[in-house]
C-alpha cells in the first residue's frame, strides 16, 4: 500500500490533501451543535445529486409527458417512490440545514475577517441553491409549478425597458411551455449542480486557508506548541470525522422519520395543488411558494409598487453578501458581543420566521401591515449594524477558548 502511495504521491498531491484537508487540519476543539450543519450540507448534497441522477432516469421532459412520468415514479417504477421523496423532502432539508448553517456564522461573526470569501462563497452558494430549486420545482408541472413560475419569472416583467422581452427570453416563449420546461430541466440537472459543487469546493479551500472560527471567536493560531499545531486545535481527522457521524446518524433518524411518515409535510414540502396537472386555464386559488422563500416572498408583498418590491427583495438577498463589511464589533462572537447586537439578532431571526409565516398566508390589510414591519426590522438589522456594534460595549475575549 505504501509502495502504491508513493508511486501515486509522485504525479499527484493525494496524500498532502489528505493531509492538508483532514488528518493535519487543525480545527478548534470546542465545535458545538450548530457546527454539524456544514457537514451535514454537505451530506445533503451527496443525497440531491444522487436521488437526481436516479430520478433523472425515468422522468421525461416534455410538457406532454413530465406529470404522468412523475406519476410512474412513484407508483411503478422499483423504489421510485422513496428516490422521489428522498429528492424532495432533501431540498427542504437542504434549507434547514444551510439557515441553521447560515444562523451559526451570524452567532459567532464567522463572516468576519479573515472569512469575508467564506462568507461570499456561501452566499454565491444560497443563491444558486435557491435557483435550483426555483428550476426543479417547475419539473414535476403540476398547478403549483406552473404557476408559481408563473408568478416569480413574471416579476422580471417589472424591470423598465427591457422587462418585457426579459421574460420572454427566460420562457423561450409567450407562456411557460415545454420549452421552458425543457431549458430548466437542463439548468436543474447540469449547469447549476456544476456550479454548486465548484462553489463548495471553493468555500472550503477559502475556510481552510484561513482556519475554522469556533464559538468562542477566538484565533486558535496565536497560541501554538513546539510543532506549530495550535495548542486548542484538533486534527480533523478521525477527532471532526468521528463526531460529524453522531451528527450523521441523528440528522438521518430525523430525515427518514419525515420521509416515511410526513413527506410532504401537510403541503408545505410538496404542495397540495401539484398534485394535479398544470393547467394555463384554471389559476390556483392562492398562490404561495415553497416556505425556504416564503420570507423574501412575503418582503415582495410588503411593498405596494411591484417593482419597488422587486427591488427590496433583491436587496434583502444582496444585502447579506456585505454583512462582513457592515459588522465593526472588535469581537465575533456574540458570546463577547453587547446586548444591542444581542437584541438585534434576536429581532431579525423573529421578523425573518414571521415573514415566512406571513409569505404562506393569503395576505389581508393586517398582515400586509404586519409584513411591513418585519421588513423594516430586517432592514433595519443591516442597515443600523455598523452603529450599534461600533457603539455598545464588548466582554473581553478569552486568550483560549473556553471548553
Ligand atoms: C451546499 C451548501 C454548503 C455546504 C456544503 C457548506 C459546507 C461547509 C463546511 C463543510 C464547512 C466547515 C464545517 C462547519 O464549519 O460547519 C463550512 C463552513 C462555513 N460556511 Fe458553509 N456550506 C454551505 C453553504 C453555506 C452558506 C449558504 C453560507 C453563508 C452564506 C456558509 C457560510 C459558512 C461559513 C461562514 C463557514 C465558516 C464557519 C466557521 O468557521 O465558524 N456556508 N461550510
Amino acid at each position: 500500500m505504501s509502495k502504491f502511495m508513493e508511486w501515486v504521491d509522485a504525479r499527484f498531491p493525494a496524500t498532502k490533501m489528505w493531509e492538508d484537508h483532514l488528518s493535519k487540519y487543525y480545527a478548534p476543539k470546542n465545535f458545538n451543535f450548530f457546527y454539524f450543519f456544514g457537514s451535514l450540507a454537505l451530506l445533503v448534497l451527496v443525497n440531491q445529486i444522487v436521488t437526481g441522477i436516479w430520478l433523472t432516469m425515468s422522468y421525461t421532459p416534455s410538457a406532454e409527458e413530465a406529470f404522468a412520468s412523475v406519476e410512474y415514479i412513484m407508483r411503478d417504477v422499483e423504489y421510485g417512490w422513496i428516490l422521489r421523496y428522498l429528492h424532495s423532502t432533501g431540498a427542504s432539508a437542504f434549507f434547514v440545514v444551510v439557515y441553521l448553517h447560515m444562523f451559526r456564522g451570524l452567532l459567532y461573526g464567522s463572516y468576519q475577517k479573515p472569512r469575508e470569501l467564506v462568507w461570499i462563497f456561501g452566499m454565491l452558494i444560497y443563491l444558486m441553491l435557491m435557483a435550483e430549486a426555483f428550476m426543479g420545482y417547475l419539473l414535476p408541472w403540476g398547478q403549483m409549478s406552473y404557476w408559481g413560475a408563473q408568478v416569480i419569472i413574471s416579476l422580471f416583467g417589472a424591470i423598465p425597458v427591457i422587462g418585457a422581452d426579459l421574460t420572454q427570453w427566460i420562457r423561450g416563449d409567450y407562456l411557460i411551455s415545454g420549452i421552458t420546461l425543457n431549458r430548466f430541466f437542463a439548468l436543474h440537472v447540469v449547469a447549476l449542480p456544476i456550479v454548486i459543487l465548484g462553489l463548495v469546493v471553493l468555500h472550503i479551500l477559502a475556510l481552510h486557508e484561513v482556519g475554522s472560527n469556533n464559538p468562542d471567536g477566538v484565533d486558535i493560531k496565536k497560541k501554538k506548541d513546539e510543532n506549530g499545531i495550535p495548542l486548542d486545535g484538533i486534527a480533523f481527522h478521525p477527532y471532526y470525522t468521528v463526531k460529524d457521524i453522531v451528527g450523521v446518524v441523528v440528522f438521518l433518524f430525523v430525515f427518514c422519520f419525515v420521509i416515511f411518515f410526513f413527506p410532504e409535510m401537510g403541503g408545505y414540502f410538496l404542495e397540495k395543488p401539484n398534485f394535479e396537472a398544470a393547467n394555463p386555464f384554471k389559476t390556483p386559488e392562492h398562490i404561495a411558494p415553497v416556505w425556504y422563500f416564503t420570507p423574501f416572498y412575503a418582503i415582495l408583498r410588503a411593498i405596494p409598487d411591484k417593482l419597488m418590491g422587486v427591488i427590496a427583495m433583491g436587496a434583502a438577498i444582496a444585502v447579506l453578501f456585505v454583512l462582513p463589511w457592515l459588522d465593526r464589533s472588535p469581537v465575533k462572537s456574540m458570546r463577547y458581543k453587547g446586548w444591542l447586537s444581542k437584541v438585534w439578532l434576536l429581532i431579525f431571526c423573529v421578523s425573518f420566521v414571521i415573514l415566512g409565516v406571513l409569505g404562506v398566508l393569503a395576505p389581508t390589510p393586517g398582515r400586509t401591515l404586519l409584513s411591513q414591519v418585519c421588513t423594516f426590522l430586517y432592514f433595519a438589522y443591516f442597515i443600523l449594524m455598523p452603529f450599534y456594534t461600533k457603539i455598545e460595549k464588548t466582554k473581553p475575549v478569552p486568550e483560549r477558548v473556553t471548553g
